[in-house]
């Protein structure tokens, strides 16, 4: 192997990630209840050019030829969501429809030799769960769907995730109203957070009580927040962030209490919170990292955990969606979360680089030089975590698939594997066969990386 390969431990798990709502489409289809994401992209004005997930990219019907595309790539793994609405239409009714679609497409997954990873939650809320997370009741129910699930497809499946990214729906949902429920309010944000970490507790221990085979954790979208230009007062602003943004779930997830700044910052009564944190008190048995870049805090007065000043620094690469492309970030966050936290394994669960549709002909999004650049000097960071001592375990690209990109609708393409919405055609794109070799080689040849990978650079003030 020449100098530059980047090899990866025996048994390391190369996955790639999709969630439901995003690729399945037919999501009324046989006895589904709605879910607030139905609706919320039924809303005129929330999601971008009017686009809904109605066909996202049919995989509810396309799936076998899905997995025949996955056992193509040589995935050893591949992540997906269970949609809450199809398996349960109603609270106490279990549709045994939405069960059968799930078993199949295990069934042809474990046939494929891909162990299945499956995440519970995914963002669909059935719309029979009123006020969704503010409700306590909310988590006593997907508990109830969670032990469905279990008894199920228990023994099957390796890896369970209860959650997808509880940050996101807490601040998105309750104090941005960019996500469903579309609210403000810093009391129904610290209830949602609660509720969460209660939905997610209460689901880990049926787990445990049912004494199933498989693994089981919990999967958080970590931005580490870094101060824009190091000074003192930014720097305390990026420690908040990190606080109510991450530290409410990573805290609980190891048995410590939430943050003091999650309660300054909401004004809620710690009292009426601490009663469930013995509750809280479930060790997982991996966590998993959704990490795309850095975020950079700026200093503001009435802190508001998503409206900070989150730009990239002037001249630095970012992706498509401005996000900022810095892989030794994943390095450090790596490194920060094994020596604070100590969870037993970390699966990276999400990592992806989008380019848009209305930026590109097909050539440019099927030859994605980016993404592949992208992809190899974040793997390479994630080795290097490894060699230090990182327990890492598994890599799941962000995504598969192109798919319905929430309130961005469909422009912005994740996938390794391009889809063309008109004809649902499925195409590898130069990233897919990159991948493909990665998977059999169990590693790359860093020098092989394309030269130019021609990000997006970041300017303060527009070039004259
Ligand atoms: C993550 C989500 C995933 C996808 C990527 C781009 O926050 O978990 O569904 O939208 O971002």
């Amino acid at each position: 192997m020449p100098d530059h390969f980047i090899s990866f431990p025996k048994n390391f798990i190369w996955g790639s990630a999709t969630s439901a709502f995003q690729i399945e489409g037919s999501p009324l289809a046989d006895g589904a209840a709605k879910s607030n994401w139905y609706e919320w992209t039924h809303t005129p004005g929330r999601i971008k050019n009017g686009d809904t997930a109605d066909v996202a990219i049919d995989h509810y019907r396309l799936y076998k030829n899905d997995v025949a595309i996955m056992k193509q790539m040589g995935l050893k793994s591949y992540r997906f969501s269970i949609s809450w609405p199809r398996i349960i239409p109603e609270r106490g009714k279990v549709n045994q429809k939405g069960l059968d679609f799930y078993r199949s497409l295990i069934q042809e997954l474990l046939s494929a030799g891909i162990m299945p990873n499956i995440t519970l939650f995914h963002w669909e809320v059935p719309v029979w769960a009123e006020g969704g997370w503010e409700n306590r009741e909310t988590a006593l129910a997907f508990q109830e769907y969670a032990e469905v699930l279990f008894k199920a497809f228990g023994n099957e499946v390796p890896f369970w995730a209860t959650m997808n990214e509880p940050s996101i729906v807490s601040g998105h949902g309750f104090l941005q109203a960019y996500f469903p429920p579309g609210k403000k309010d810093k009391t129904l944000f610290a209830k949602a957070v609660h509720h969460l970490n209660l939905g997610h507790a209460l689901a880990v221990q049926s787990f445990r009580k049912m004494n199933l085979k498989g693994q089981i954790g919990l999967v958080l979208a970590i931005f580490p927040f870094k101060s824009r230009d190091g000074n003192p007062e930014d720097e305390k602003y990026a420690q908040k962030m990190f606080d109510l943004h991450n530290g409410v779930f990573l805290n609980p997830s190891v048995g410590r209490p939430y943050p003091p700044f999650f309660f300054e910052f909401t004004g809620e009564n710690q009292a009426d919170y601490e009663k469930d944190y013995s509750l809280f008190n479930q060790p997982l048995d991996f966590l998993g990292v959704n990490h795309y870049n850095p975020s950079f805090a700026k200093y503001v007065k009435d802190l508001n955990i998503w409206e900070n000043d989150g730009k990239p620094i002037d001249g630095m690469p970012t992706n498509e969606l401005g996000w900022p492309v810095s892989p030794t970030a994943l390095y450090d966050l790596l490194m920060f979360l094994w020596k604070e936290y100590r969870h037993k394994q970390i699966i990276i669960t999400e990592n992806g680089y989008p380019q848009l549709t209305s930026n590109h002909t097909l050539e440019e999004l099927l030859e994605d030089d980016a993404r592949v650049h992208y992809y190899g000097t974040y793997m390479e960071q994630a080795q290097k975590a490894i060699r230090a001592g990182v327990p890492l375990t598994g890599y799941y690209p962000w995504s598969l698939f192109d798919n319905f990109e929430w309130c961005e609708g469909n422009n912005p393409r994740f996938g390794l594997i391009h889809v063309d919405y008109k004809t649902l055609k499925r195409t590898f794109k130069k990233s897919a066969h990159w991948y493909q070799k990665v998977i059999a080689q169990n590693g790359f040849d860093l020098g092989l990386l394309p030269k130019n990978p021609n990000y997006p650079i970041y300017h303060d003030k527009p070039k004259a």
